[in-house]
């Protein structure tokens, strides 16, 4: 029985005395086999106990600039055990000017992970779309193939060469199909290298750092029946051009009450059957409208988790934990509460029911 042996594997940070770091502290308490409570019983667990016990990367996507406010750290190191920068790794973050690299707040995050023994996985290198993305508009002016390819390859290598060691798996391209289409969004990496630009920049970030392991990373799939088909045509055409993909990163941004479980588990199904790595990677649950809207939420929250668990997908991502902090706010509207953790850090059910899946998943 996994939980039982939990008491040694649990990740730690969880103890209520052990309180997480903040870059600007120099030592974590290191839990040992007599500071960690054993954890036989799943209600006692932390959540981060529970996906350990079920060999279950669960993670976050964190900003470095909440990693000073002590709730949100306390509540992120007892939860999970996996971290994606939201955006501090992207290309207009990061490498805004030819010349300029910012990697601090990056490296805040990676040294509160580190801390804390979280894994981090890295978002992401190439993301051109239709709304929102982040290439920067002087990336977006060079028409040179040559140069352009320089250029990638530059950033690539010196992101990854950067983050060497402390990210263990990269989205190389984020959402290179249309985002309710089924064809290849026509970018300008696309425009300019061709469509063999994918499995380019795949080969590229194998070269920076060949031991991360490299995703594509898509939205809507979960959604829209064509453009899954569409995504999982392009793996496979990609594996047959030899590209060094490991994995596929389904996003999962969900309208509460609505997930087609069934043909998420079909997609990871088709995806693994190509022998690539499926991870639930930016899983929300935003409300608009429910009878019982906490409930649905947790519900679908429930279904997404079993339909990566159920098959061999062993890691879920969410977009964030508080509604106090969602990119949905922005993006959708106020109001729409989609993460597990209220504007106060206090669990929801959608909580309850993530917690009750991990623990199954771990007997
Ligand atoms: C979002 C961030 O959460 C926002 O803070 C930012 O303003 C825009 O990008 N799909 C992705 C993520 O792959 O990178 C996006 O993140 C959300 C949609």
């Amino acid at each position: 029985m996994l939980l039982a042996t939990s008491a040694i594997g649990c990740s730690g940070g969880e103890q209520a005395d052990d309180h997480p770091v903040t870059t600007t502290v120099a030592a974590v308490t290191q839990p040992t086999s007599t500071t960690v409570p054993r954890c036989d019983d799943a209600s006692t667990c932390t959540t981060r106990q529970l996906a350990d016990a079920a060999g279950v990367t669960f993670g976050t996507a964190v900003a470095a600039s909440h990693l000073d406010e002590a709730d949100y750290r306390t509540t992120l190191v007892t939860t999970f055990n996996s971290v994606t920068p939201e955006n501090e790794l992207k290309w207009a973050s990061i490498h805004p000017a030819p010349d300029t690299w910012d990697f601090g707040p990056a490296d805040t995050i990676i040294e509160f992970a580190k801390q804390n023994r979280l894994q981090v996985k890295g978002h992401n290198l190439i993301w051109d779309q239709e709304s929102i993305d982040s290439t920067p508009d002087w990336v977006l002016a060079i028409d040179d193939p040559t140069e352009l390819r320089a250029t990638v390859t530059d950033h690539i290598r010196t992101v990854m060469g950067h983050y060497r060691g402390a990210v263990d798996r990269w989205d190389v391209v984020n959402e290179p199909l249309q985002t309710l289409g089924n064809e290849l969004y026509d970018n300008h990496f696309r425009q300019v290298l061709g469509d063999g630009y994918i499995a380019e920049m795949f080969t590229i970030a194998h070269k920076a750092d060949p031991a991360a392991r490299l995703f594509l990373n898509e939205a809507n799939v979960e959604l829209l029946p064509a453009k899954a088909a569409a995504l999982v045509a392009l793996v496979k055409a990609l594996i047959d051009q030899g590209a060094p993909i490991d994995g596929v990163g389904i996003q999962a941004h969900l309208v509460a009450g609505t997930v087609d479980s069934a043909a998420v588990r079909s997609l990871i199904d088709d995806l693994e059957g190509l022998g690539v790595e499926v991870a639930i990677t930016e899983l929300d649950v935003r409300i608009i409208t429910a009878a019982d809207p906490l409930a649905t939420q947790a519900d679908t929250y429930s279904q997404a988790l079993s339909a990566c668990l159920d098959e061999s997908c062993r890691e879920v991502t969410l977009w964030g934990f508080t509604d106090r902090y969602t990119w949905i706010d922005n993006t959708f509207g106020l109001g729409r509460a989609p993460l597990p953790f209220d504007r106060d850090y206090q669990p929801k059910p959608a909580l309850a029911a993530i917690r009750e899946r991990l623990a199954a998943a771990a007997k």
